[in-house]
């Protein structure tokens, strides 16, 4: 096994095609406080909002490019299907149905998939979200010791075709919900996935790059004849969370994702300091994985690299934080740029459009 385990995600980034509508639905919606407006580096003329919670925890952090020109985006190989962000139980997840409803957002499940339920809805651009429980967890079905060897089919009950969706539809908490409460809160990113059209070269890929470990081979319950394969940090003994990336095994050249809005630009893994860092580009040089040299994103350094499917991979440092240039009680407040570009401040900012608009998070 690999010296080098991922401890898991540290963001996601998605494109946007309006950074006050993506405003309104992550911060107002969701509930994951802005916690840094400023500009995407290498295109200084558009927005790159990050929400996360605590402060920005990694492995809590959403972001978003907004790029009004590229066009929708298409999901594929080398894209992601979805994010699932965890709440602590079912009981929960039905608040945030009822009030994903309330706020006009149409929510489908919750659906048992086994080792968590979940219910599905999308960002305004069309990105697919989920609201998964914590658990019960990949044990279900396999002793925790040997997660991911055997094929599991789940019951069909569980199935497309086979569970009641009239019942599933109409479970919902009994009475409108009026705000996002504590016990509602999301917990961070519980898993990404993806589609691949070779189930193999991913696995190989997610050990060999990120010491990922199967914990789960089973089928897509919404499409059994598709394959779904769960990898994650994980010892023999736990699953870390925030640390499970999914995919769905497409046939050998299925169509290819197209970026644009409403789908997923990268997704983000912790190293620890930038001198982990350093040893995690030379692990993955030393495996023949072409990565970028290190790339100072200003409240973490960064590398990029590539799976087979094309999908665009970072690893970025916990420090130094989105408390470097504003009060941590501030965050997302007002337009932060790095020192590198402040000179051109008075012309970027007057290249941005306003952000504010009155909050859209309210119940009906
Ligand atoms: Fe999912
Ligand atoms: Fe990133």
């Amino acid at each position: 096994m690999s010296d080098f385990v991922t401890e898991g995600f540290h963001h996601l980034t998605l494109v946007a095609g309006d950074a006050r509508r993506t405003l309104a639905f992550y911060r107002d919606v969701l509930g994951l406080p802005l916690v840094k407006r400023t500009v995407n580096f290498d295109l200084p003329d558009t927005y790159h909002l990050y929400f996360g919670l605590d402060g920005g925890e990694p492995g809590t952090i959403v972001t978003v490019f907004e790029w009004p020109e590229a066009g929708r985006g298409a999901a594929g190989v080398g894209g992601v299907h979805h994010h699932a962000f965890a709440v602590s139980d079912q009981a929960q997840q039905l608040k945030w149905k009822r009030w994903l409803q309330g706020n006009r957002v149409p929510v489908s499940g919750p659906y048992d998939r086994g080792w968590f339920t979940s219910i599905y809805f999308t960002d305004p651009d069309g990105q697919v979200l989920e609201i998964a429980t914590v658990g019960p967890g990949f044990d279900l079905d396999e002793p925790i010791e040997a997660l991911g060897r055997e094929l599991i089919r789940p019951n069909p009950g569980r199935l497309v075709g086979g569970r009641d969706e009239a019942a599933i539809r109409a479970m919902n908490h009994p009475e409108p919900v009026p705000a996002i409460d504590d016990a509602m809160r999301l917990h961070g990113i519980h898993h990404v996935t993806g589609f691949t059209d070779d189930l193999v070269a991913a696995n190989e890929f997610y050990e060999t790059a990120l010491g990922m470990r199967l914990v789960k081979k089973s089928v897509n319950q919404d499409d059994p004849d598709t394959l779904h394969f769960f990898w994650a940090n994980y010892d023999g003994a736990r699953v870390l969370p925030a640390s499970d990336l999914t995919l769905f095994g497409w046939p050998k050249g299925a169509h290819p994702a197209r970026d644009g809005t409403g789908q997923t630009h990268h997704i983000a893994f912790r190293a620890r300091d930038e001198e982990q860092l350093g040893g995690w580009r030379e692990h993955l040089l030393d495996e023949g994985i072409g990565v970028t040299d290190i790339r100072d994103r200003a409240y973490f350094k960064s590398i990029y690299f590539r799976s087979p499917d094309g999908l665009l991979h970072e690893i970025a440092t916990d420090p130094p934080g989105f408390a470097i240039d504003e009060e941590p009680a501030h965050l997302g407040e007002e337009l932060r740029l790095p020192p590198w570009l402040q000179a051109d401040r008075a012309e970027i900012a007057a290249s941005l459009r306003p952000l504010e608009t009155a909050p859209a998070g309210r119940a009906r």
